[in-house]
């Protein structure tokens, strides 16, 4: 009778109930596992986005090392007021401190913010050259600025060339990072791929003003 069907079955069952241990284990595991990414990225990258409108909503994506340094090649020579929309982690606002920029980072996300704050006072930049302020950027006039960086969202980009040709100096110039502005003609372009980035001067994507005939 040994070999009979009850036996058989039987120590079958055994064999995965022996198992079962392991297998709940791993799926207990693999559970915490997907919990804990879904809680990090959910940190990192859904806080503040309930302000931002849909169509203009763009997650958290670090720039590349070699992205930031194609940033900066960009914008050497120049000086003055630098913003970052969307600063991130503040990478971008602290590459260009280095290079002499007052840089003002804006970032919907705390977490964020108090990351990039950090980071500021223990890279040592001198108090008043990085601000990073909890401002919606779509919401900022931000004519005060004559350096702006972007890495953005391909779908926000024509919304962003109007708010900056309205409010930019002429004397000013964007970076464009990975999404080019489809309307405009930049000045220059670095690198290439996913790390490519393209300067626009104002002066140069700006339609000449209608003349006033009576002047
Ligand atoms: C692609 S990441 C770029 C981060 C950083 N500039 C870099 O290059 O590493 C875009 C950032 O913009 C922020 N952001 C999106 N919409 C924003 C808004 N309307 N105002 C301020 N920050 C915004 C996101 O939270 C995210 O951190």
């Amino acid at each position: 009778m040994e070999d009979s069907i009850e036996v058989i079955l039987q120590d079958h069952s055994a064999k995965y109930l022996h198992r079962y241990p392991d297998n709940h284990a791993l799926a207990a595991g693999s559970g915490a596992l997907l919990a804990g990414c879904y809680g990090l990225w959910a940190m990192f990258v859904l806080p503040g986005f309930r302000r931002v409108p849909l169509r203009l909503k763009v997650p958290y994506l670090p720039s590349s090392v070699e992205q930031t340094a194609n940033v900066m090649k960009l914008l050497q020579g120049r000086q003055g007021a630098l913003a970052d929309l969307g600063s991130g982690d503040g990478r971008l606002v602290l590459a260009a401190c280095s290079q002499g920029f007052r840089c003002t980072g804006f970032e919907v996300n705390p977490v964020l913010l108090a990351y990039s704050r950090a980071r500021a006072r223990w890279s040592g930049v001198p108090a008043g050259h990085a601000r990073f302020v909890n401002q919606d950027f779509w919401k900022t006039d931000l004519s005060g600025y004559s350096n702006v960086t972007a890495f953005l969202a391909p779908g926000v980009m024509q919304a962003l060339e109007e708010k900056l040709l309205a409010e930019l100096p002429d004397d000013g110039r964007v970076v464009a990072c990975r999404f080019p502005f489809p309307r405009w003609t930049p000045s220059h372009t670095e690198g290439s791929g996913l790390d490519q980035v393209w300067a626009y001067d104002v002066i140069a994507v700006r339609k000449p003003r209608p003349q006033n005939p009576a002047a």
